[in-house]
């Protein structure tokens, strides 16, 4: 099949394109580079010619999902089968701040992208939702007929938004197959240490923060509250191995092939780890010290959340299958081998 990814130049969505086009499909990717690197494009080409033998059926186009115009041509230049949407903006601070922009990109750009599909008759579409739009769910793990939430700042409430506009774009015609994956906390690169995170300025998350501190960039971690009622009094969540997460929107493409209407799955491993546990395990995997404080907590944070990932095994065949100790070993592998990111070679 061709693929349009949107964003693909991003962290999940490097990582996907490489799954997609390891298993023998073509990758239109659109990305305006406003949170990544042309670069990742390069090295996920190479990566699929190390790993296939083959050159990767890989083609970059600089462009926005909020241009109408840009997406016409793309589709009357591309025959897409199915689009996989990761492009947005994505942290959750700088949503409070600019709450417009975050609308403006993440809900009015999918809108846009989705009238264009429509007008080119193309009505296979992965979105990447989030585990926020459950809001403080009342047990874990978290299933997804749990309740939706109130998400507590603009991000979450754009991905919840979209999910809503989606549903009713599927109502509105049966041709559309809509998947929207709710990603835990996706963590871990590629094993080649070619492609991984690359946060500008301070990172949000907590693993790109940790490995910063490994490798020096930053002092020490500030672990957000050290008294909520988990094990060891620190947050707990559901790390997923970005490998993993790629590996589910191929299995939920699969699904489109012969279901429509909206289908929703947690993408998660169904484990839970406190900061401390992350702390601990970058530790083992870079053999450093990792120096913490514990200060207060961050507001709008749960204590704990990991997923009922059960949905996902019976309807789609996906699990994830990495583990911790890989994710720290692919993440310590990306930081050292890229100390600054894609920056090293002076772009991006
Ligand atoms: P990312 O910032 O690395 O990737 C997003 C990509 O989209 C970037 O390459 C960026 O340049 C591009 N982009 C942004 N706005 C665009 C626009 N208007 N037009 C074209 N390209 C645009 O983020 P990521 O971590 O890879 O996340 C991918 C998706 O998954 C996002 O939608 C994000 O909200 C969602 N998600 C991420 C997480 C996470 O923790 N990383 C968790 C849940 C959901
Ligand atoms: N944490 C710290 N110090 C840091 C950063 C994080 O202690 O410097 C802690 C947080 O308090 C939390 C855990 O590490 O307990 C994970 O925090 P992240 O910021 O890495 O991830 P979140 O679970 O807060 O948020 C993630 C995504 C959001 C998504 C949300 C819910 O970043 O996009 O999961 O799915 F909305």
């Amino acid at each position: 099949m061709k693929i349009l990814v949107t964003g693909g130049a991003g962290y999940i969505g490097s990582h996907t394109a490489v799954e997609l086009l390891n298993a023998a499909h073509d990758v239109v990717v659109l990305d305006n580079y406003c949170n990544s690197s042309a670069v990742a494009l390069e090295r996920v080409a190479k990566i699929v010619a190390d790993e296939t033998g083959r050159p990767a059926q890989l083609t970059a186009v600089e462009g926005d999902i909020r241009d109408r115009a840009a997406l016409d041509t793309l589709f009357s230049e591309h025959d897409i089968d199915g689009v996989v949407h990761f492009a947005g903006l994505k942290a959750v601070g700088e949503s409070v701040a600019k709450p417009l922009e975050y609308y403006e990109n993440n809900v009015g750009g999918s809108i846009t992208l989705c009238q264009a599909m429509q007008a080119a008759g193309v009505f296979n579409l992965v979105f990447s939702s989030s585990a926020t739009v459950y809001g403080e769910p009342p047990e874990m793990p978290i299933r997804e007929d749990f309740p939706i939430g109130v998400p507590t700042n603009p991000y979450g409430r754009s991905k919840l938004m979209v999910e809503e506009v989606l549903q009713d774009l599927a109502r509105s015609n049966e041709r559309w197959s809509i998947a929207l994956l709710r990603y835990f906390n996706p963590a871990g690169a590629h094993v080649s240490g070619l492609i991984g995170e690359d946060p500008q300025g301070i990172p949000n998350n907590l693993v790109p923060y940790i490995s910063q501190v490994a490798i020096g960039a930053r002092k020490r971690l500030s672990v957000f509250g050290g008294d909520y009622p988990t094990t060891d009094g620190t947050g707990v969540r559901d790390y997923i191995h970005v490998v993993d997460l790629a590996k589910g929107h191929l299995s939920a493409l699969n699904w489109m092939q012969g279901n429509s209407g909206v289908g929703i799955w947690n993408l998660g491993t169904g484990l839970g780890y406190s900061v401390l546990d992350m702390v601990r395990g970058l530790e083992k995997a870079s053999a450093r010290e990792v120096p913490y404080e514990i200060v207060d907590r961050r507001p709008g944070d749960i204590a704990e959340c990991w997923a009922d990932a059960s949905k996902a095994a019976a309807e789609l065949g996906w699990k994830a299958e990495l583990g911790l100790d890989q994710m720290m070993a692919d993440t310590w592998r990306w930081q050292s081998m890229n100390p600054d990111g894609y920056k090293k070679q002076g772009q991006g």
